[in-house]
C-alpha cells in the first residue's frame, strides 16, 4: 500500500515538472539548430504570425539578388560614376556637402548621429538613415515620400537643411568639371551632364551598397556551427514568442510597409506623425517604413529620432508592448491620437531571453565597419 502511495506520488511529481517544463519553453537548441541549419526552410519551425500577415508571408532567409529597373539598368561605368558623385561635395551649393557627408560608409552608412546636420550646420528632423541593401525597399525615407531611389536624389539635393542646392546648381557645378565629361560618356554614350543622368548614376551605385554575408546566412546555408546557442535561442525567439518575425521579415527583415512602433513623441517638440504626411490616413499616424535589421548592430542610434543609443533600450522597449507615452500636460487631439500597431503586446521575455534576441541581432550583423576605399575624384 505504502509502495503504490510512494509510486503513484513520484509519478504526479514526474508530471507536475514535465508540465512546468513545457510551459518554461525550456530551449532545445540542438533540435533548433538541426531545423534551421537544414539548408531547408521548410524545416524550419512555424513562426508565430498574426492572421493579416500570414498572407504574402515571406520569411527570413538569403538576400536574392537586387534588381535593377528596366529604364535604368546595371552597368558598370554608370555605378562608378554614380560612387564619384556620391562621394563629391561639389554636387552641393556651397560644395562642402556630399551624400557621403550623411552616408558614411565607415559609420554604417549613417552618420552615428542622432539626428543628421547638413546646410550650414542646421539639425534635420530624422536619423540618417543607412544605405546598407537600400535597394530592395518599395519606397523610400522613414515616412515613404520618396517612390523610387532615383527620384529620392532630388530630396536631398534642394533640401534647405540637406545639401540645400538647385538642380541646375548641381548640374553647373559638375559640368565645370572636365574629368567628368568621359565618364559620362561612359556611362551613357554622350557627354551630355544632366540631372536625371546624376540621379540614374546615384541610384545604381546606391543598388550596389549590399550587407555582407553574416553568421545567419552561413548557418541557413547548413554550417552548423556558424551560430553560437545563445544566437540559435535568439533567432528562434526573433520568430516565435518575441514576434519580431510580423514586421521584420522577407530576407531583408523589413516587410517595406508602415506600422506605428509607438515612436511619435506625441506632444513633443520632436513629434513626427511619419506616414500619415504622405498618406493622409489616420491609422498612418506615427507609421515609419519597417527599417531592415541586417547589419544593425553598425546602425545606431536607433529608430527615425536617433533617440535609442543601445540595442538593449530597443528590445526592452518591445518586451513592454511599446507603449506610446503621452505626457500629461498635453492635450490630445481625438483626430490625431497616435495609436501603436495592434501587432505590439507585453513579450514577458527573461533578461536571458532579451540576451539571445540581442545576440541574435549580433548574428545579422558584420562584427566591424567596413571600409571602402574613397574613390579620387575628378578634377
Ligand atoms: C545632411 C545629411 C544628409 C545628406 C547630405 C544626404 N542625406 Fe540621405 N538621408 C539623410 C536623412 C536624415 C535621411 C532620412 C530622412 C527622412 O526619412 O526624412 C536620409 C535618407 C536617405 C535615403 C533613404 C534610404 C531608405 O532606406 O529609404 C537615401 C537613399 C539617401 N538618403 C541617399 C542620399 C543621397 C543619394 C544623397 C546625396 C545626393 C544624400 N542622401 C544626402 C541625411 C542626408
Ligand atoms: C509592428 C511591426 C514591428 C514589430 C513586431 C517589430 N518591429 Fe522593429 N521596427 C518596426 C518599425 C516600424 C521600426 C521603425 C520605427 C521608428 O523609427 O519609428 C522598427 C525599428 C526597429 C529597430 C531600429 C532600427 C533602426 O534602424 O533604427 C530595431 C533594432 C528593431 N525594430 C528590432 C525589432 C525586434 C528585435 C523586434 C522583436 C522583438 C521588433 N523589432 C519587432 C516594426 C516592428
Amino acid at each position: 500500500m505504502i509502495r503504490r502511495v510512494l509510486v503513484f506520488g513520484l509519478l504526479g511529481v514526474v508530471l507536475i515538472l514535465l508540465a512546468f517544463v513545457q510551459d518554461q519553453d525550456i530551449p532545445d537548441i540542438a533540435l533548433w539548430r538541426r531545423l534551421y541549419a537544414s539548408d531547408d526552410s521548410r524545416q524550419w519551425p512555424t513562426p508565430h504570425l498574426d492572421d493579416d500577415v500570414k498572407t504574402n508571408f515571406v520569411d527570413i532567409g538569403s538576400l536574392p539578388d537586387v534588381e535593377y529597373p528596366l529604364d535604368n539598368p546595371f552597368s558598370k561605368e554608370k555605378s562608378a560614376l554614380g560612387k564619384l558623385l556620391f562621394f563629391d561635395p561639389r554636387l552641393s551649393a556651397t560644395k562642402q556637402l556630399a551624400c557621403a557627408s550623411c552616408h558614411d560608409p565607415q559609420l554604417g552608412w549613417g552618420d552615428g548621429k542622432s539626428l543628421a546636420n547638413g546646410h550650414n550646420r542646421r539639425v534635420g528632423k530624422r536619423n540618417a538613415m543607412t544605405l546598407y541593401n537600400v535597394g530592395y525597399y518599395h519606397t523610400f525615407f522613414w515616412d515613404g515620400r520618396s517612390p523610387s531611389l532615383e527620384a529620392q536624389v532630388l530630396f536631398p539635393l534642394t533640401d534647405s537643411v540637406e545639401m540645400n542646392t538647385a538642380p541646375e546648381v548641381a548640374v553647373r557645378h559638375i559640368q565645370a568639371i572636365a574629368g567628368y565629361r568621359p565618364l559620362f560618356k561612359s556611362a551613357f554614350g554622350d557627354s551630355t551632364i544632366s540631372i536625371s543622368r546624376i540621379q540614374q548614376a546615384i541610384a545604381t551605385f546606391e543598388r550596389g551598397i549590399r550587407s555582407y554575408n553574416s553568421k545567419f546566412d552561413r548557418f541557413i546555408k547548413g554550417n552548423k556551427d556558424a551560430m553560437t546557442d545563445d544566437e540559435v535561442w535568439g533567432l528562434h525567439l526573433f520568430r516565435t514568442k518575441a514576434r519580431c518575425i510580423n514586421c521584420h521579415n522577407t530576407p531583408l527583415f523589413s516587410d517595406n510597409q508602415f506600422h506605428n512602433d509607438g515612436q511619435t513623441l506625441y506632444g513633443t517638440r520632436q513629434q513626427d506623425f511619419g506616414h500619415y504626411h504622405i498618406s493622409g490616413k489616420q491609422e498612418d499616424i506615427g507609421a515609419f517604413r519597417t527599417p531592415s535589421l541586417r547589419e544593425i548592430t553598425l546602425t545606431g542610434p536607433w529608430m527615425h529620432h536617433g533617440n535609442f543609443p543601445t540595442l538593449l533600450d530597443v528590445v526592452q522597449l518591445y518586451n513592454l508592448g511599446n507603449p506610446e507615452p503621452i505626457q500629461r500636460s498635453v492635450t490630445i487631439d481625438p483626430k490625431t491620437k497616435p495609436i501603436h500597431s495592434a501587432k505590439l503586446k507585453k513579450l514577458n521575455l527573461t533578461n536571458e531571453e532579451i540576451n539571445a534576441v540581442l545576440k541574435f541581432l549580433g548574428a545579422i550583423s558584420s562584427s566591424t565597419q567596413q571600409r571602402i576605399a574613397m574613390p579620387k575624384l575628378p578634377e
